[in-house]
């Protein structure tokens, strides 16, 4: 098949910066495919395999000042090809081509502002020599001597060497990080680099990428069947719609309810599959199965092994009943990609054990349709609205796999359900009219299994705590809290307490991931 789409492609080789991924947004956002591969498993071979027009060395939190640190493998500097180093990728690049790099007494974190010092095509059409632009600066080591060819572009007072250039040789190095909003023009410099430096052209678009994966899924499947577990969120959804339009009606749609939705959540998701899309959709409602495994359950990580486990049988048993399937449907993304073959092989601690359908292609001896595998989460948003999805559905915050089963801290409790589901409807529905929903990653009540002691008119109550939570991020991995008004929580809490029978307290969640995590369990 012709493949423009990935034709003009970067590389981006990982050092283990918190950010890469942000380099790899903004180098997509540039309209240019790109992908992260970790430090020790690139070579020359590997990159010409590759085939990119530019390579982009990411930071990382080593120091190039110690003995056994990661470095690039040096033939990639012979390969010709434009070189973009950021940070630590500026320092090896430095160190590698035969400059001097020292451990800073000066570190540099946050804020700084960059003088600019002499022309760059990075800055081309963004910065003009004799301006003074504000970057983010988080580096330890300092550039004492620059390679033979090296000029500077760009300084600070401790960072001489803030950007540097070899125009002979196409390679161009920053120690600031342009990937991060607090550099506001660093995304232009990105482009620079993939368009002007790297002579990439736009083709990376998510029309273009609906009707290449459209056609790959054709001919991946063939006249196969395929099935996927519909739960609402974006990614399954847009999975969903992407495949029928592909492949019709060999795509069946399993939309297991298991009593853990919220407020009218389930109506939704089926009347829009099934009466919008027309996409065969089998509704299962599970409720009283897994409402009657979960009552009583107190212990987080047993209340998710329960739920995943008996959303595999139900799925299961729902995929024979409609004549089995030889592909099953996921919404994988690319950072669950990058996790998977990162040098640190992902987190080494189970937080919490995610509730997935795992396990369940070996058992139905099914194959994989992942056609997100190279997205990120706002390309796939992107995505969606391509294939026609509702703003309301594209745009939805998360919701995880096992529902309010863990926003219900301690034994789970049925009837409690309704009151959680009124409170997080109220807080949600203040949030929009606010038009706040679309700043805020993630929103949601959680309903404590506390009581205290309130009076209302003139009797005491006795009733439970909601807490509210929301919160900023740009991929679930860390998150701000989100910071509400008093006046907005004041709303919030009276119409909760008014309107909410069983909640005669509301508290607000400050604590920011790490070192909390964003669901309470
Ligand atoms: P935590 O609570 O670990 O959550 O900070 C990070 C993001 O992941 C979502 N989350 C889940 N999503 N299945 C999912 O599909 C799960 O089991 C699950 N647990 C947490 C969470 O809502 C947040 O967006």
């Amino acid at each position: 098949m012709k493949n423009e789409l990935h034709a003009d492609r970067i590389l981006i080789v990982d050092f283990g910066s918190q950010v890469t991924q942000l380099i790899a947004r903004r180098v997509r956002e540039s309209g240019v495919y790109c992908e992260i591969h970790p430090f020790n498993a690139v070579t020359a071979q590997s990159i010409r395999q590759f085939g990119p027009k530019g390579i982009i060395l990411s930071g990382g939190p080593a120091s190039v000042t110690e003995a056994e640190t990661p470095r690039a493998p040096q033939e990639l500097f012979d390969l010709g090809l434009p070189v973009f180093g950021i940070c630590y990728g500026e320092q090896t690049m430095v160190a590698q081509m035969g400059g001097d790099v020292t451990l800073s007494d000066h570190r540099e974190f946050g804020r700084a502002h960059v003088d600019i010092v002499g022309d760059c095509v990075l800055f081309e059409g963004v910065w003009k020599t004799g301006e003074n632009h504000q970057v983010w600066m988080s580096h330890g080591d300092r550039i004492d001597r620059l390679p033979d060819g090296f000029r500077t572009v760009a300084s600070t007072a401790t960072a001489p060497y803030a950007a540097i250039a070899n125009d002979d040789r196409r390679f161009y190095a920053v120690q600031f990080h342009p990937e991060v909003v607090h550099t506001p023009d660093g995304a232009r410099l990105i482009s620079n680099f993939t368009h002007r430096v790297c002579g990439c052209g736009g083709d990376w678009t998510m029309a273009a990428f609906k009707d290449e994966a459209i056609e790959k899924v054709r001919s991946q499947v063939g006249s196969g069947r395929v099935i996927c577990g519909l739960s609402g969120g974006v990614d399954s959804s847009v999975v969903a719609v992407l495949l029928h339009e592909a492949i019709g009606d060999q795509l069946t749609c399993v939309f297991v309810d298991h009593g853990l939705m919220r407020m009218n959540e389930a109506d939704e998701v089926v009347t829009l599959f099934r009466d919008h899309y027309n996409i065969p959709l089998v509704h299962k409602d599970a409720s009283e199965m897994f409402l009657g495994k979960l009552t009583g359950v107190s212990d987080p990580e047993t209340k998710r092994k329960i739920i995943g486990g008996l959303f595999i049988d139900v799925f299961e048993a729902e995929a024979r009943a409609v004549g089995g399937a030889d592909f099953l449907a996921q919404g994988t993304l690319y950072p669950d990609v990058i996790e998977s073959v990162s040098f640190t092989g992902g987190p080494s601690v189970t937080i919490k054990s995610h509730h997935n359908v795992g396990g369940l292609p070996e058992r139905m001896n099914m194959q994989l349709v992942e056609p997100l595998r190279e997205l990120f989460k706002d390309e796939v948003r992107e995505l969606g609205r391509e294939l026609g999805l509702p703003d309301s559905f594209v745009g939805r915050h998360p919701f995880p796999g096992p529902g309010l089963a863990i926003r219900m801290p301690g034994a789970i409790q049925p009837e409690n359900l309704d009151i959680l589901r009124k409170a997080d409807a109220i807080y949600l529905d203040e949030i929009r009219k606010a038009g706040l929903y679309d700043e805020i990653w993630q929103a949601f009540a959680v309903l404590l299994p506390v009581q205290t002691v309130g009076v209302m008119g003139d009797a005491r109550t006795y009733d439970y705590v909601c807490a509210l939570r929301a919160v900023t991020s740009t991929d679930g991995m860390t998150a701000d809290i989100y910071p509400f008004t008093m006046e907005f929580l004041g709303r919030v809490t009276s119409r909760i307490i008014n309107q909410v029978q069983g909640i005669n307290r509301v508290v607000y969640d400050c604590t920011s991931k790490p070192p909390g995590t964003i669901e309470w369990e």
